[in-house]
C-alpha cells in the first residue's frame, strides 16, 4: 500500500485523507479542510462518503465538496452537526486522518458557459456549500453569477462574504434577523433576467419550489439529499421516482446528487 493508503476497488476510490484544518464557522457548523490525491479527480457538486472514525458507526456519512484547491491537493467541506457521526467529525483536528470514499456522484454540469452567460445560484442553509465551487469556477470563466441564499436566521448565515467575491448576493432569513425577511422566492419571483443555467441546493421545500419554478428550463439543476447506505449505487437505499413512471427510479448517490428539474419526483 502506498503512503496515502489509496486503493481502487473497481471504480470506487478509497483514500486516507489528512485533516489540514477544522474551524467552527457558525454555531454547530464546521469547515473541514482535507488533503489527498483524490482532490485531483473532484468536480463541483460531487460529495465525499466519510467513514465515521468510530467502530460503532457502520455507515459512512455523505458530505458535499464545498471548494476544491487542486494545486495544493486540498478540498473544503462544510457540515452541520446533526447526530453522532457529524459530532465525531467535529472533534477532528490538524494531523488527524479520515477514511474517505469518493469523489462520489455526478456533480454540476458547468459546460458551455462563458462571458456571455448569466447564471443563478440558489442555496438554502447547509445546502449552500457546494455552490461555492460553482461560483468560483464560473466567475473565473467570466460568467455573470447572481446568488440568492436563504437561511433560518442570522446565526445560520454562511459563505455570504465568500460568494460576494464572485457576483451579486441576496440573503433572506425566515425571521428577518438578517437580509430580507422571507424565503428565496421573495427575491426569485421578482427577477426578470434570463438565466442560461440555474444551480440549486437546499432543503426539500426549496428544492420543490426551484423544481416547479424552472420545471421546463433546459439547464436548471437541483442537488438533492437522501438517506444513504452504500453511497455507490449498489443498495438502492437512496432512490427517487421518475415522473410518469412506476418502474424507473434514480439513485441519488450514483445518478445524482445533481438532477435536472422535471426529471425526478420530489
Ligand atoms: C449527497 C449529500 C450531500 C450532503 N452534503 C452535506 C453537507 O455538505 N453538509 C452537511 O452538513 N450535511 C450534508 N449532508 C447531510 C449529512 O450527510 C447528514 O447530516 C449526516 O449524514 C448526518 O449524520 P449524523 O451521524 O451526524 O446524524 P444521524 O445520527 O445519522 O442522523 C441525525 C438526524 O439527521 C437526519 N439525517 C441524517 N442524514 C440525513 C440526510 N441525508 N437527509 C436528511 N436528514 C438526515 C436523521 O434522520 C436524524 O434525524 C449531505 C447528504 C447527502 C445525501
Ligand atoms: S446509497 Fe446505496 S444505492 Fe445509493
Amino acid at each position: 500500500m502506498n503512503p496515502t493508503c489509496k486503493k481502487r476497488l473497481g471504480a470506487i476510490r478509497l483514500e486516507t485523507m489528512k485533516v489540514v484544518a477544522q474551524e467552527e464557522i457558525a454555531p454547530a457548523i464546521f469547515e473541514l479542510v482535507l488533503e489527498g490525491e483524490m482532490v485531483e479527480a473532484m468536480r463541483a457538486g460531487q460529495f465525499l462518503h466519510l467513514r465515521v472514525p468510530d467502530d460503532a458507526h457502520l455507515l459512512r456519512r455523505p458530505i458535499s465538496i464545498s471548494s476544491i484547491d487542486k494545486a495544493n491537493k486540498q478540498c473544503h467541506l462544510i457540515y452541520r452537526i446533526e447526530g453522532t457521526g457529524t459530532a465525531i467529525f467535529s472533534t477532528l483536528s490538524q494531523g488527524d486522518t479520515l477514511d474517505v470514499m469518493g469523489p462520489q456522484g455526478n456533480g454540476f454540469d458547468l459546460s458551455d458557459l462563458d462571458e456571455q452567460s448569466q447564471v443563478l445560484l440558489v442555496g438554502g442553509g447547509i445546502g449552500v456549500p457546494p455552490l461555492l465551487e460553482v461560483a468560483k469556477e464560473l466567475h473565473a470563466r467570466g460568467v455573470k453569477v447572481l446568488t440568492v441564499l436563504g437561511f433560518a436566521n442570522k446565526d445560520a448565515v454562511i459563505l455570504e462574504k465568500e460568494l460576494i467575491q464572485y457576483g451579486q448576493v441576496f440573503v433572506t432569513t425566515d425571521d428577518g434577523s438578517y437580509g430580507i425577511k422571507g424565503n428565496v422566492s421573495v427575491i426569485i419571483n421578482d427577477l426578470d433576467s434570463h438565466f442560461d443555467a440555474v444551480y440549486s441546493c437546499g432543503a426539500p421545500g426549496m428544492m420543490k419550489y426551484i423544481n416547479q419554478t424552472f420545471y421546463n428550463h433546459p439547464r436548471a439543476y437541483l442537488s438533492l439529499e437522501s438517506r444513504m447506505a452504500c453511497g455507490m449505487g449498489a443498495c438502492y437505499a437512496c432512490v427517487l421516482k421518475v415522473p410518469e413512471s412506476e418502474t424507473v427510479s434514480q439513485r441519488v448517490c450514483e445518478d445524482g446528487p445533481v438532477f435536472r428539474t422535471g426529471t425526478v419526483v420530489l
